[in-house]
């Protein structure tokens, strides 16, 4: 006979999880934001929004969202497109490396799934740039499927709820409300119930101190941190990394009505795209005119510019800048000078150079 194995009961869900979905489906109905990416959730559709929407506020994704689709209908389109064209259209929306880990899943979906996004939630996290938050929005709000897709916003929602005063940063606390929740997810509105989690986190759970709206919740009748006054320090975020700071000197050489900028490294931070030089550390006026002495460079003006800051990931840049008119071309040739107008549409200059193009673009840039 064979042997039994030993069952063991799913721990229930903390209260009062159990209790949310009727709510907050019913509130997100009454409530939803009208987005571009919503009024057709295919999974390319959802999979290109959740990929934009990382580290980028849903008002500026909006347009970017718009042009790419027109640009990109389809997997195919976004397997075979060139380079430039998608650099161009994530220009100013930053972390480049998501568009082209999204081409190199493209690829991989044409080449091993017959050019079908899969749904399910393993498959998915197989694909280059695709981690559990987006194959959990994939697999739930495209293929209605009970996954969760936990971000930022699902975490402070729940860590609320549940007065859970875990760092939402580990990621045990992430796999345990995905545990909770996946118990929870009604399964004819699996989808419904994923992006109602992030638009009340979007919009009415809000992070900062004093700014949450706790009148309008559906749920706060429910909500533990609530019941027990400690909304405004939940959730607990520690970080224990910090960012390291890159000085750096810009360089904004013109000659005439042109511009030098010359392509990164294809390898590391900002890969291939276009830049403005620059030089390792901060110049004051006197070292910029002995560096360019140095370089046999022959300037006719030399103008500082505002300094400004860059905020990545896991590092600062903290630039300073000069306008270096030349009256002839210059001996160095590791880029090109092109004409100052087309920095707006035809080079993908990373927004880390934002101040500084912006100041390019201006009216009195060149007198
Ligand atoms: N933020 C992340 N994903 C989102 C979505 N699908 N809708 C609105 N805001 C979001």
């Amino acid at each position: 006979m064979a042997k039994r194995q030993k069952q063991t009961a799913p721990t229930p869900p903390p209260y009062p999880l159990a209790l949310i979905a009727k709510p907050l489906l019913d509130w997100y109905q009454q409530n939803k934001r009208d987005l571009p990416w919503r009024n057709s959730p295919t999974p390319y559709h959802v999979w290109v929004s959740e990929i934009m929407l990382q580290q980028t506020r849903v008002e500026t994704v909006k347009p970017y969202y718009v042009r790419f689709m027109d640009t990109l209908p389809t997997v195919h389109d976004l397997a075979e497109a060139e380079e430039d064209t998608l650099l161009k259209l994530w220009e100013g929306l930053g972390y480049y490396s998501r568009v082209r880990n999204m081409q190199k899943a493209a690829k991989q979906i044409c080449s091993a799934f017959d050019g079908q996004i899969p749904s399910e939630k393993e498959q998915l996290l197989s694909l280059s740039g695709i981690g559990p938050y987006t194959a959990g929005a994939i697999s739930a709000f495209a293929f209605g499927k009970a996954e969760p897709a936990v971000d930022g916003n699902v975490l402070r929602v729940v860590a609320r709820l549940l007065a859970d005063d875990r760092n939402v940063l580990d990621q045990s606390t992430r796999e345990d409300i995905e545990i909770a929740l996946k118990q929870v997810i009604p399964p004819d509105f699996a989808g419904d119930f994923g992006q109602a989690l992030i638009e009340l986190g979007a919009l009415v759970c809000l992070p900062n101190r004093g700014e949450v709206k706790c009148a309008q919740c559906p749920l706060a009748h429910l909500c533990q941190a609530k019941a027990q006054g400690l909304v405004d320090i939940l959730p607990t975020r520690f970080k224990l990394q910090t960012k390291k700071t890159e000085k750096k000197t810009v360089l904004l050489y013109t000659l005439g009505q042109t511009i030098y900028i010359r392509k990164r490294n294809p390898k590391g931070l900002l890969a291939g795209l276009w830049e403005f030089p620059q030089v390792a550390s901060h110049l004051n006026e006197t070292d910029m005119a002995t560096y360019l002495q140095g370089k046999g460079i022959f300037a006719t003006s030399i103008q500082k510019l505002p300094e400004a800051k860059h905020i990545f990931t896991h590092l600062v840049w903290d630039m300073v800048g000069y306008h270096i008119c030349l009256a002839s071309p210059p001996s160095f040739d590791d880029g090109v000078f092109v004409p100052i107008s087309a920095l707006k549409e035809d080079y993908a200059i990373p927004s880390a150079f934002s101040a500084y193009k912006k100041v390019c673009l201006s009216e009195d840039f060149i007198k």
